[in-house]
């Protein structure tokens, strides 16, 4: 494997890249285990990131699924009675429960770069007039309603009264809760309509009457409820219906599903007027035709002011084509219909105190300064501290100590603080001074780019939070290594390097406090099962600066093992030209991609820190696997050596993807089209880099071809 690294020698030996099918299931597996451990937090009532956030990560999951053709009984969004709760009967639904296709701020195109909503909107629109036949930028007539943040709900109806009332469940098939929704008096049991149809709606409650609930929890110090989504759906599904409707929750009932024997209207928002006619709550005044993209935009986008002031939680609104008549023939797929949309809002930001600047110390040694917040409610959680980031950007911000700051999350589990609200700033505040030292053990800390560093490796700080991390889900995985026993370990049991925990007993850990016999042998098999993760995730849990989790996924499958790799970082840090030029070249992209030379020195010099050494050393004892897990093959013939240029978007794989495939088969990927390029690697819409490769006359490869080439 070193050959790769010495100039002039034309055999190269390099790893196959996992077929694409593969990283693709091990993203699915990353994301199998995030979203169990979100829904875990969520049932506890402590959510760790907001819905939308958590509705990314599962549609991002429903569409690996279906690419990699899981089992239907195996798949995470699809198991009967995902939302089914035991004690209530189910309830098929006659016509499924489907989800809203998004515009998203965080969608981004082939290139990466983000896609504006106004831009998502209008394709929305080019692509349903083209499936009515109209022509281009025909005005086509819209209906634009909240979107309540609350449970949805089917209603079935006959002669006028309310008969079933069913949750979403799975989307086929749903929790029988008719007791419940008639006990909360929060949908009408009797409609002004004969006839039999399915109503379908919003079930919530009212952010006053949440809010006022809450208020009653904290004075009778119980723990409060996140957010009134998660309270609605709590209430809704008591076993025991008795008292519900003390709660004044509430509806917005906005779809008829099917009907038999009913004549109803052929727009939307006629259909909206009838359903409030017949005494269904409907928000006829948050309703609003559009017949055009822009103007659609514009009505969405001023309640991104205006929701604070509704006496409802909204996440974003909706948009639905107005003449029902299309629906049926515009049709769906299996995740959504193609006659609506839904229009997210850009995170939320709120205004609030900022008592102190607190600095902490990571586990890389950096300094990080928060915010502690008087606490905020912010996008469904409750929010009292918040990064700062850096102390450059804490400069530039001018935050200060007794300010009121705007904060935000976007997305992020961490909040942010956006800004300082100038104009509340209360007289002799001072600007935050830059630490001189760390503040947990007073080493004068490194200045590197906008970063202060404790460059103190026996700081406890550091130990504390590097076993931390070390044990963590996406590190090693030690099921039980939290704070709470890393404290433990090192204050009880002397550990300082993640190497020692593998030598530790279940007789050792016994002694810790609330650890009994169990959970000590639960612990010592813990440790033992992480030893099998591969080198991959043990350059990622030892919490190298500049080496997050695709970096360690690259180093691994790039020298194959810590011992190539630890060879190499020595010959890097004695100055080795051939092996800086070989990762980090001055110009272009060497063979690791996205590794620029700065990060490589700092990479390559703590991978061959005596410390560092010492660890690995620990960790080869204690037979940790120190291999990639990834298979190796010959570097490929016809890619080895050769220098391609990607463009356009290709049919399955993604520009990163045959990046990964092109470099780990000893080929160069380029920016720009020469003379030097050897191939040009086209997919659809591939721009003028195609036109210039024409012109030199080069190589064109389509998808097919180049898999070809690459022997698969
Ligand atoms: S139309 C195919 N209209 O949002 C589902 N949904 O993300 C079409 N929601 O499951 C639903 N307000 O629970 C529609 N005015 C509204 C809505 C709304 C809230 C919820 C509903 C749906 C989810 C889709």
């Amino acid at each position: 494997m070193s050959d790769l690294a010495t100039p002039g020698k034309s055999v190269l030996t390099l790893r196959i890249v996992a077929p694409k099918h593969s990283l693709l299931k091990v993203e699915l597996n990353a994301l199998t285990l995030q979203i169990r451990h979100h829904e875990e937090q969520y049932r506890a009532g402590t959510p760790e990131i907001p819905d939308a956030v958590f509705d990314e990560l599962m549609d991002r999951y429903s569409e690996l699924a279906t690419q990699l053709e899981l089992p239907e009984d195996e798949r995470i969004d699809r198991k009967p009675g995902a939302e089914h709760t035991e004690g209530f009967h189910t309830a098929e639904h006659r016509i499924p429960m489907l989800s809203l296709e998004k515009l998203s701020p965080n969608k981004r195109g082939g290139d990466g770069e983000y896609l504006p909503i106004g831009g998502q909107l209008e394709a929305w629109f080019d692509r349903r007039r083209q499936d009515l036949g109209l022509s281009e930028g025909a005005p086509l007539s819209v209906v634009i309603e909240p979107k309540i943040d609350g449970v949805s709900l089917s209603l079935h109806y006959e002669a006028g009264s309310l008969r079933r009332a069913v949750t979403r469940g799975d989307g086929e098939r749903g929790d029988d809760v008719t007791r419940q929704v008639v006990a909360s008096r929060a949908v009408p049991t009797k409609i002004g309509i004969k006839g039999a149809l399915e109503i379908r709606g919003e079930l919530y409650w009212p952010r006053e009457a949440f809010d006022e609930h809450n208020r009653d929890l904290e004075r009778q110090g119980h723990e409060l409820i996140a957010n009134p989504r998660n309270g609605c759906a709590g209430l809704i599904k008591r076993k025991d219906p008795t008292g519900l409707e003390a709660f004044s929750l509430s509806s917005f009932l906005y779809q008829v599903a099917w009907s038999e024997y009913v004549a109803l209207p052929a727009t939307q928002l006629e259909l909206l007027h009838t359903l409030e006619d017949a005494g269904a709550p409907v928000y006829l005044s948050e309703v609003f035709r559009a017949n055009f993209p822009v103007d659609a935009i514009r009505y969405c986008a001023s309640y991104e002011l205006k929701r604070s002031n509704l006496p409802f939680e909204i996440d974003g609104m909706v948009i639905k084509i107005d003449d029902l008549r299309t629906w049926a023939r515009l049709g769906s797929t299996g995740h959504h219909p193609h006659w609506g949309i839904a229009y997210k809002f850009p995170p939320e930001r709120k205004a609030t105190k900022l008592h102190a600047i607190v600095v902490s110390v990571g586990k890389s040694g950096k300094l990080t300064p928060n915010a502690q917040l008087e606490p905020v409610h912010l996008s469904g959680t409750t929010v009292s501290r918040a990064s700062l980031h850096n102390f450059v950007e804490l400069a530039r911000k001018d935050v200060r100590e007794g300010d009121t700051v705007y904060v935000e999350k976007a997305g992020d589990i961490i909040p942010q603080v956006v800004k300082v609200k100038f104009d509340e700033r209360p007289n002799n505040t001072h600007s935050y001074p830059k630490p001189e030292r760390c503040p947990e053990c007073n080493t004068p800390v490194l200045e590197e780019d906008i970063f202060l560093y404790c460059p103190n490796p026996a700081c406890p700080e550091q130990i504390r939070e590097r076993l931390v991390h070390f044990g963590s889900r996406r590190a090693m995985d030690i099921d039980g290594m939290g704070e709470a026993l890393v404290d433990q370990l090192v204050s009880k049991l002397g550990v300082t390097s993640p190497d020692q925990i593998y030598s530790l007993t279940s007789a050792q850990l016994e002694t810790l406090e609330r650890m009994g016999k169990k959970s000590a042998d639960n612990l010592v098999l813990g440790i033992e099962m992480s030893k099998s993760r591969g080198l991959a995730r043990v350059l990622h849990a030892l919490a190298i600066r500049h080496v997050g989790a695709t970096m360690a996924d690259d180093l691994a499958n790039h020298f194959g093992t810590a011992a190539e790799l630890l060879a190499f970082a020595k010959r890097y840090s004695e100055g080795d030209e051939s092996a800086i030029e070989q990762v980090a070249p001055e110009k272009g992209s060497g063979a690791i991609a996205g590794l620029a030379r700065k990060s490589a020195d700092s990479i390559f010099r703590e991978l061959d820190s005596i410390s560092l050494r010492n660890v690995f050393g620990g960790l080869a004892r204690a037979c940790v696997s120190l291999e990639s897990r990834t298979a190796r093959v010959q570097a490929v013939e016809g890619i080895a050596g050769k220098t391609f240029v990607l463009t356009g978007t290709l049919p399955t794989l993604s520009r990163d993807e045959a990046g990964n495939l092109i470099r780990l088969a000893g080929g160069k990927v380029t920016g720009s089209v020469s003379n030097k390029t050897h191939y040009v690697v086209a997919g659809a819409e591939p721009g003028s880099k195609l036109e210039k490769a024409v012109h030199l006359g080069l190589s064109i490869l389509d998808e097919a071809a180049f898999l070809k080439l690459l022997g698969r």
